[in-house]
């Protein structure tokens, strides 16, 4: 089978390599399509390996047919899935623990399918299970544009929140605006911290933090829950305690992909039965920047790279 190989000066190839063994009851997916992440650029760049028995290639999801499973499996050859992966899905094909796949939601094509797992699931982890995200509340979500943003938001207006988002630009504030954010800051013009500080949240999905997080927490509601997913604004920041421990603020590091299978599968589980539902029913929407063929993985990556896309970007592999 093809997969896309990392090569020495960082340049992507779609060739041969070694199709997967399946381990006990894993299953294997024929991949149809596999979706960008952030992740991957990094991992592109050697900074983010990954987990131990996972192929060395990129990928955090993908959607396809089931190839084999065990006799005893919940899944039998033919079954349409959509996947949460530790790697692997820039590839023809992917071996996985069964509980990582779910059913296609009804009505979506393969390539809508393949952007959702890793936005949804990392969107499920931190505003439901972290920051236990109630109807009536306000959250903050960073970067409302990105793959994950585009999640976050629905995701969180399907559970009744007040939704506050960040974008650079103003073709992205109106794309947030129609996914119903109901706050929008251009941070290229406004100060974000000043903006809470007039809607103080009761939660944040912050992958941004850096040096602005200290005055953004000044302001968060009592009980507040600020998760960090990632410092693309930088590592380090200045946190004034006696705000943080009167109003008893909660801070929060988060990563999906290091989590145990169990609770993955929980989550897929969770986003089958409680969101996939909401896509057929078209109160939910995939978000497709651009769908590439996966021998484009390059060009792809740029798209990210330069902060341009109003959502997924897809590889399309068949
Ligand atoms: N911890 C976890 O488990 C987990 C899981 C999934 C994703 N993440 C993180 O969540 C973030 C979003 O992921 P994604 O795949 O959705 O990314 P993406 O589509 O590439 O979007 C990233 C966006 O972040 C915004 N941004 C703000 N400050 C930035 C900066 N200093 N440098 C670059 N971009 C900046 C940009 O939007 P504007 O131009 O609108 O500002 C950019 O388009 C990433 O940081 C990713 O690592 C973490």
């Amino acid at each position: 089978m093809r997969a896309i190989v990392v090569n020495a000066d960082q340049s992507l190839s779609w060739r041969e390599v070694a199709p997967p063994e399946p381990k006990d009851s894993q299953i294997v997916i024929e991949v149809h399509a596999s979706a960008v992440n952030r992740a991957d650029l990094m991992q592109r760049a050697g900074n983010y390996p990954p987990p131990p028995d996972w192929p060395q290639w990129m990928g955090l999801e993908a959607a396809g047919v089931v190839k084999s499973a065990p006799p005893d499996s919940r899944w039998q050859p033919g079954d349409q899935v959509c996947a949460l992966l530790g790697g692997g899905g820039y590839a023809e094909q992917v071996a996985l623990p069964p509980e990582l796949a779910c059913a296609l939601p009804k009505g979506l094509r393969m390539q809508e399918a393949a952007s959702l797992p890793e936005a949804y699931a990392t969107a499920w982890l931190n505003l439901r299970i972290e920051a236990e995200l109630q109807a009536g509340e306000t959250v903050f979500i960073q970067a409302g544009a990105s793959g994950l943003g585009i999640a976050a938001i629905q995701l969180a207006k399907l559970l009744g929140a007040k939704v506050i988002t960040s974008v650079g630009g103003a073709h992205k504030t109106e794309f947030v605006q129609a996914l119903g954010a109901d706050v929008i800051i251009d941070h290229h013009k406004q100060s974000i911290a000043e903006v809470l500080a007039e809607n103080p949240v009761d939660v944040a999905l912050d992958c941004v933090a850096g040096p602005q997080l200290g005055e953004c927490l000044k302001s968060m509601k009592h009980n507040g829950r600020w998760v960090i997913i990632a410092t693309l604004g930088g590592a380090i920041s200045e946190i004034n305690m006696n705000e943080f421990f009167r109003r008893g603020t909660r801070l929060i590091g988060s990563t999906l992909r290091s989590r145990s299978n169990a609770l993955k599968g929980e989550i897929m589980a969770a986003l089958e039965k409680q969101v996939w539902p909401a896509f057929s029913e078209g109160r939910l929407k995939p978000c497709l920047h651009a769908v590439l063929p996966i021998s484009e993985a390059e060009q792809a990556h740029d798209i990210l790279q330069r902060r341009q896309n109003l959502g997924k970007v897809v590889l399309t592999v068949k």
